[in-house]
Order: structure tokens, then C-alpha cells, then sequence
């Protein structure tokens, strides 16, 4: 369909992250700074995409206003709020101060609020598109308007491994440490269980309630030692020495998970399947020198593996044999966000 000639539209495509190093807990609920720096992989699936794409048609109009559909459901709320001050921070930093009814349809390959990361995308892909509309390039610095719709979005405006400090407040921006052509062999498998859908408490309530009750966080997030991780984990990916990161991947899933258990009434995002994958994964590192496979666990039950493509046969074959109820989605490191 033709559009007006006042109308303009824009289409992007992001990828969606894991993090490695997790953030868990805010030190601004609203403008969703963090208590912690994290580090992610940005990730694409090999068979089949993975991320979202939005397209965004933009009509000057009086007063702002926005329509969203995601996945062809209509969305309004607290969803709108955000994309609001989204909108309002692009204004102050470009030239363009016209209000708009935005429409916003947004189709996310990947399973939504699910622990897995789907918002990172979706604010991610939408961001970069507002962006372009206000005529800011799209490169990290915009994820400090990305951050505003959910904290890992800030992650998924590069490709490659990207590090969000929490230091510099209202600025807190990510940057690209390497792009995805740093370490190819990298690979990533997703272990999406079917019986698992939505999550039961969202990552911004969970960090809420860990905030406000657990002291463990506390000991997570005390500088120095969250800054010598933060050095051991860039380490380990600038030298692409996997014996390195696995462990660091591994230790730090578990220590968010311990304080998710910490927290009060507790956080119980695991699920007796993600036990059973950790325990097949040091199985099979115990057996092999150096290890071959590190778990990693959102605020859900679904295990993220992290291997070497030369073990990807290998591990295949083991989760196979644990005949779980999932899904298995082969994904290898992405660029960041682009027109379509
Ligand atoms: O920003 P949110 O609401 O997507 O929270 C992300 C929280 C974790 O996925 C558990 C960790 C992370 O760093 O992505």
C-alpha cells in the first residue's frame, strides 16, 4: 500500500544478546540504569532468524501518540510510556521537534518474555528506527535511548561483544569491545523448553524484589571485585581462549541464579530440565581437557551454551540423549541492528 506523502516509514532488523557477564538490579528504575557492568554475545540464529524486526510509520501530528503491534497483538500502556521518553530524549538531541503518530508493528523472532531476551531486540530495533527518523546514526550511542525500554536493549545497538558499564548515569551507553568477526569459532546453542512459556516474574520485578532484599547482590556488586570480573572477562574474549571464559560464563550464570535465591520470597527461575543440562555440561567438561561447553541462564529456565564450533557435533549428540522437550536453535555471533 501506497503511503501519504507526509508519512514517512523505516524498517529494521535487530539481533537479539546473552549476556555472559549478567546485569542484575537498577540503581534508577526509570531510566534503568544498573547496579553492575555486563558483557554480552549478540546472536543470530544459523537456520533461522533471530531477533526483531520493526517497522515504524511516522505521521506529524499535534500531540504525540503510538499505536504498537507486536506479533500482530496490539499493544498499549506501559509499553507507549517508554517509547515516549524514548522519543522525547531523540528530540533534545536532534533538530527535529515535530510531534507524531507513530505506528509501530513489530514481528519477533524469538520467544517473547520468555527469559530470553526478546525485548532486548524489539526495543533495540525500534530505537534504531526512531533514530533514523530523527537522524541520528545508528551506532552505540544510541543505546542510551534503547536503555530506556529495557536495560539489555542497550546491548543489542552493536554486533559482536558489547560491554554496558554502569558507571556515567543518565549517559550509561554500551560499547562494541569486538565485532562479530573477532572470534568466529565462537558458537551458542539455545535450549528453548516447550513447556515453558512466558516468564512468571519479569526481570524488572525480579531485580526490584533483589534489591530491595537480597544481601548477596550486595556482595556482587561491590566495585572492585565486579570491576577484576569485568577485566577477567575481556581478557578471556580478546584472547578468544575459551578455557578462560567457560568457567567465567558458567560461575557468573550460577552466582545470579544463587542470588535470585537469596532474594525474598525467592526468584525460582530454573526449572528441574536446566538442572539436568548443568549437570550433563560438567559431565562432559570433566571428561574432556579443556572444557568443552558453558551454561548460561536468563530469568528463565533455558539453558544458552556457549562451545567451539568443533564441539558442536558432540555436545548435539549429548543434549540429545538427555531427550528433553525443547527446541535446540543454533545460533553463531551477529552484526548489530540494519535497514531492511
Ligand atoms: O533489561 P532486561 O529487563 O531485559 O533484563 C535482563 C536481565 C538478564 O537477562 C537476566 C541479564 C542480562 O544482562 O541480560
Amino acid at each position: 500500500m501506497a503511503l501519504e506523502p507526509h508519512v514517512a516509514a523505516y524498517t529494521i532488523w535487530a539481533p537479539m544478546n546473552i549476556a555472559v557477564l549478567k546485569y542484575w538490579g537498577k540503581r534508577d528504575p526509570v531510566d534503568n540504569i544498573p547496579l553492575n557492568d555486563s558483557i554480552s554475545v549478540t546472536l543470530d540464529g544459523v537456520a533461522a532468524p533471530l531477533g526483531t524486526r520493526t517497522t515504524i510509520q511516522m505521521r506529524p501530528a499535534e500531540s504525540d501518540s503510538i499505536a504498537i503491534s507486536i506479533n500482530g497483538v496490539d499493544y498499549t500502556d506501559c509499553l507507549a510510556r517508554k517509547i515516549e521518553r524514548i522519543m522525547d530524549g531523540m528530540r533534545q538531541a536532534s533538530c527535529i521537534q515535530t510531534r507524531f503518530q507513530v505506528s509501530i508493528a513489530s514481528e519477533n523472532f524469538s520467544p517473547t518474555a520468555s527469559g530470553l531476551a526478546s525485548s532486548a531486540s524489539g526495543f533495540a530495533a525500534l530505537t534504531a528506527a526512531l533514530g533514523l527518523h530523527f537522524k541520528l546514526p545508528i551506532n552505540t550511542g544510541l543505546s542510551r535511548f534503547a536503555r530506556l525500554g529495557s536495560g539489555s536493549a542497550a546491548r543489542s545497538m552493536a554486533g559482536g561483544f558489547v560491554k554496558w558499564t554502569a558507571a556515567g548515569d543518565a549517559d550509561t551507553c554500551a560499547v562494541q569491545l569486538h565485532d562479530e568477526f573477532h572470534w568466529p569459532q565462537l558458537r551458542c546453542i539455545i535450549v528453548h523448553f516447550n513447556s515453558h512459556g512466558q516468564k512468571e516474574v519479569s526481570s524488572t520485578e525480579g531485580m526490584r524484589r533483589s534489591v530491595a532484599t537480597s544481601r548477596l547482590l550486595q556482595c556482587r556488586i561491590e566495585p572492585e571485585g565486579m570491576a577484576e570480573k569485568a577485566r577477567r572477562f575481556e581478557e578471556a574474549l580478546r584472547e578468544k581462549d575459551f578455557c578462560k571464559l567457560g568457567p567465567l560464563i558458567m560461575q557468573d550464570s550460577n552466582q545470579f541464579h544463587a542470588v535470585c535465591l537469596d532474594t525474598y520470597p525467592p526468584l525460582l527461575y530454573l526449572a528441574g530440565e536446566s538442572h539436568r543440562v548443568i549437570k550433563m555440561v560438567h559431565r562432559i567438561n570433566e571428561a574432556q581437557q579443556p572444557p568443552v561447553a558453558a551454561y548460561t541462564f536468563d530469568a528463565g529456565p533455558h539453558p544458552v551454551l556457549f562451545l567451539l564450533e568443533q564441539n558442536l557435533g558432540a555436545v548435539l549428540a549429548e543434549l540429545q540423549a538427555l531427550g528433553l522437550d525443547a527446541k535446540i536453535i543454533e545460533c553463531r555471533v551477529s552484526g548489530g541492528p540494519r535497514v531492511c
